[in-house]
């Protein structure tokens, strides 16, 4: 099979230098996320475990924590900075490219599989436990869940946290209004006590970052690595679930989730650098089938405080996607989009627009509050002008304070929320306020501040001095 999947990805990182191989044994319980952890906090590579404990499969840790990762993952410029990923994302996806189907006795997934008491997760599956307060071992950090609409075609694959239970019982969060949970709310109104559903793990490293993502309701993150990866997926239908599930996946795990009889979840030590806060009822997988490749590898995120792999991952998807529905908005003059890794990569967004009428600024503003992408989660909206990119920090802080006014942002009282915020009490947090920071110069203004430019002649002139002025050794012009 020629579709990209982990091991190819494994094997780009390394011949970049971008990935380091641990063969001395690790613990599962802290000590494999704190290595991970405490190595992304230093600029480390991407960390593959050989020997976790006594298991077989290996772990893969830390795959996005830079840009360059990104650009590997995306097969885009290695040189891209965040803001180019963005642009490339938000190109690529606009052409969805529908995956094709092989049997599974073909797939690779289905080299090693297990059913009854043999589909046990922990008996096979090097699941760590990554922080000291988390409620126990999670599995799903770099998990990417398959559910079906049961009123239609649509297919869902999306990344929320799980946390086992025990072998064959695994907590899920999808939080209220993501699309499984709008899978697992028309199940109910059917009467149905649960749903078919699968945790993919590996495969084409895009998935974990289309299934990260919002792309909003109806689309299919399949299509949306194929229209990434400008070639189709190659999918299996799922032996237990009969659910879509990549033949290149590293593990799956099918079974039945439960959305009625609800078991207590959490906590976890989340992006936000906080935990999620105390236990509470979640739905469940009973876990009916177990399948991984041979030599598998089983990904994980560290997720936790900023700044690593969740971090980079929320900050391109999401700037890739608002980017995107901007230009599907029609909405002229977006130079570029922003998401912070160090605010999380979610909460706060810089927009630079080139102003082209009144109110184009505000526009902008409130397009990205009411976009897919922006009405979930973002707070901060800053809005600079078009000679400003967006990632350049230093400039942005400069345009806030020369050229914002606090009765030239708007506050929204009400906006969609998310549960895990910890700027909100704990049992107060589907719904925030929201501020449009306004850093642009009104484009009414008849008479604007006029920027300081040096003069082109003075500097061609200085420039021919500057080997005589005995600058070119220490500052190369
Ligand atoms: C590592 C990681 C963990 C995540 N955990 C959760 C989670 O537990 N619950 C949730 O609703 N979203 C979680 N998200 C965010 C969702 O993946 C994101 O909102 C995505 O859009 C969900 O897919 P959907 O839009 O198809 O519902 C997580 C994202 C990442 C990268």
């Amino acid at each position: 099979m020629v579709t990209k999947d982990i091991r190819w990805y494994i094997e780009s990182l390394e011949k970049a230098g971008e990935l380091t191989r641990i063969q001395a044994k690790v613990d599962y319980n802290l000590e494999l996320g704190h290595i991970a952890k405490l190595a992304e906090e230093r600029n480390g590579p991407a960390l593959v475990f050989e020997n976790v404990g006594d298991y077989e499969i290996s772990v893969l840790s830390s795959m996005y924590t830079s840009a360059r990762r990104l650009a590997i993952a995306l097969g885009a410029d290695e040189n891209s900075s965040l803001c180019e990923l963005a642009r490339f994302w938000a190109t690529r996806t606009h052409h969805p490219v529908a995956p094709t189907y092989i049997s599974s006795d073909e797939a690779q997934v289905y080299e090693n599989t297990f059913e009854g008491k043999e589909a046990d997760v922990l008996k096979h599956i090097p699941v760590p436990q990554l922080y000291p307060e988390d409620g126990g071992r999670f599995i799903g950090t770099a998990i990417s869940v398959v559910t079906k609409d049961p009123n239609s075609d649509w297919i869902n694959v999306g990344t929320y946290r799980s946390q086992v239970f025990d072998g064959k019982t695994l907590g899920l969060q999808p939080l209220k209004g993501k699309d499984s949970d709008l899978h697992i709310q028309a199940a109910r109104k059917k009467g149905l006590d649960r749903i078919p559903a699968a945790f993919v793990f590996g495969s084409d490293p895009l998935l974990f970052l289309t299934a990260s993502t919002l792309f909003g309701r109806g689309l299919c993150e399949y299509d949306m690595v194929g229209a990434l990866r400008e070639e189709p997926m190659v999918l299996t239908t799922g032996k237990y679930s009969g659910l879509p599930i990549p033949a290149n996946a590293e593990v799956v795990i099918e079974g039945d989730l439960m959305i009625n009889d609800l078991k207590l979840e959490g906590p976890f030590g989340e992006y936000t650098g906080y935990y999620s806060g105390t236990p509470s009822p979640k739905v469940w997988l009973d876990v009916k089938r177990v399948s991984y490749r041979d030599n598998a590898v089983f990904p994980i995120s560290t997720v936790g405080r900023p700044t690593t792999d969740i971090h980079y991952i929320q900050a391109l998807n999401r700037a890739g996607t608002l980017w995107g529905e901007l230009e599907d908005m029609r909405i002229d003059g977006i130079k570029s989009v922003y998401f912070l890794p160090e605010a999380t990569g979610r909460f706060v967004v810089v927009v630079s627009v080139d102003q082209k009428y009144p109110g184009h600024a505000e526009q902008v503003g409130m397009a990205v509050l009411g976009s897919s992408t922006g009405h979930y989660g973002v707070k901060y909206v800053i809005l600079v002008d078009g000679d400003i990119p967006a990632d350049d920090l230093p400039r942005v802080w400069w345009a806030i304070a020369t050229r914002s006014a606090p009765d030239r942002c708007e506050i929204i009282k009400r906006g969609r929320s998310t549960a895990l915020d910890p700027s909100l009490p704990i049992n107060a947090r589907d719904i925030t306020s929201k501020m449009i920071l306004n850093a642009t110069i009104p484009w009414e203004w008849k008479e604007k501040p006029a920027l300081i430019e040096l003069d082109p002649q003075m500097v061609e002139q200085v420039k021919s001095r500057w080997t005589e002025l005995g600058l070119a050794n220490v500052l190369p012009l």
